[in-house]
This record gives structure tokens, sequence and C-alpha cells, in this order.
């Protein structure tokens, strides 16, 4: 077990996480809704290279020191981006509602994952920006699932700006990090139940209103 003590309290594992997708998708806004419960007001302003956050998450009494690399969606980073892969536990895969290219951006991450990364990094597929009105929406919820389902992902749509589904989304990927640290069971199976959990508990609390 990977223990460790900071002065914010015990931390019972750690865990490399990478963000990636293209540019505007809206990746540094999500890490910033799950580690300050806050939208990062634009002006749009794309992230140079890498930036990382850290957050301690509880699950079921284990402390996950999740350090999550946001990294930079341009296409003249990308092949940096993927030297960040080395080492993680997870990785997300971000694209935008109302952007049909930035899924196929996502398409292209998924073949080089399978070629070059260890086949047991964890996947979730997010699609940002559900707050959009149906207007300005591009890619279907079916499209997104279709994708995650072939490759065997887990999946969910989000939204920076209203927090929606953001937590839920980065505490099941801390529960199937958990599960598989100290289990090591299968991680896709894991953090389908958790994130199918989550997405109940949270129609079950929104139910009681
Ligand atoms: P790079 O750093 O270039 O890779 O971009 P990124 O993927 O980190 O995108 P970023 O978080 O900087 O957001 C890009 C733009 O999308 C900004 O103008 C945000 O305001 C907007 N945005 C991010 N999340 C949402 C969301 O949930 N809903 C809406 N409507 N806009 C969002």
């Amino acid at each position: 077990m990977n223990a460790y003590r900071r002065s914010s309290g015990r931390v019972d594992h750690t865990a490399k996480v990478v963000m990636a997708g293209d540019c505007a998708v809206g990746k540094s806004c999500l890490l910033y809704r799950f580690v300050h419960d806050e939208y990062i007001l634009p002006p749009y302003i794309g992230t140079v290279a890498v930036d990382l956050k850290v957050k301690v998450v509880d699950v079921d009494g284990t402390r996950i020191r999740l350090q999550v690399w946001d990294t930079a969606g341009q296409e003249r980073f990308r092949s940096l981006t993927r030297s960040y892969f080395r080492g993680a536990l997870a990785l997300i895969l971000v694209y935008d509602i109302t952007k049909a290219e930035t899924l196929h951006i996502v398409r292209e991450y998924i073949s080089s994952v399978v070629s070059d990364v260890d086949e047991n990094l964890i996947l979730l597929l997010l699609g940002n920006k559900s707050d959009v009105s149906s207007r300005e929406r591009i890619v279907s919820y079916k499209e997104g699932l279709n994708l995650a389902s072939k490759h065997g992902i887990q999946f969910l749509e989000v939204s920076a700006k209203t927090g929606s589904n953001v937590m839920e989304a980065f505490n099941a990927l801390a529960k199937a990090i958990k599960i598989k640290l100290e289990e090591g069971c299968d991680d896709q199976k894991v953090l389908a139940q958790a994130v199918q959990q989550s997405v109940l508990q949270k129609q079950k609390k929104s139910c009681c209103f």
C-alpha cells in the first residue's frame, strides 16, 4: 500500500490520472470544477503543455490522492501529451458535444492508447458542455455512448459550467482506482458499476426534492 502523510492528513494511495482531448473541449474547466467546485469564467486561455492539480478523495474511508495532469489539446503538444500517459492509472478523454471533430480526436487517442500504452489503463470518456441548448448540440448522447461501448469504456455527459456529473465522474474513477490498487480486479467492470451507482444516487437525491 502506498501510504503517504502530509499536513492535510492521511493518504492511502496516490494515483496519476491524465486528461486528454482536443483544445477548448473544457478539460481545464472540468478539472477546476472537480478541485474547487467552481466554474472558470471565460475568456478562454489554452493550457500550455501541461498543468497539474491534486485532490484527495475519500472512497469508503480510503483516502486517494488523485494527481490529475491536464494536458494541452493543441496539436503541437499532442506527442508530448502521450508521453504523460506513462505511469498513469487512468485516462480521462474529453470531447465537446458542440464540436464533432473533437470526438474524432478522441477516436485517435483511443487507437494510440490501444497500441502504445498499458492495456490496464482505466479509461473514462466525458462529453462536456451538456448545459448547451439542443440547437447548439452536434454530437448526440448516443454517438458518445456508442464510441465508448465499442471500446468497453465508461461514458458520461458532463458540464463544467453547471457541475452536472463532474463530481460523479471523478468519484467513480477514484472508486475504480481504489479497487484496482487494493484488489487488482477488472477495473473497467468496477468503473462501470461506480459510474452507474453515482448516477443512480444522484437520481435518487434529485427525486427527494
Ligand atoms: P486546452 O487547454 O486548449 O486544451 O483547452 P481545454 O480543453 O482545457 O478547455 P478549457 O477548459 O480551457 O475551456 C475551453 C472553453 O470552453 C472556455 O471558453 C470555457 O469557458 C468553455 N467551457 C468549458 N467547459 C464548459 C461547459 O461545461 N459548458 C460550456 N458551455 N462551456 C464550457
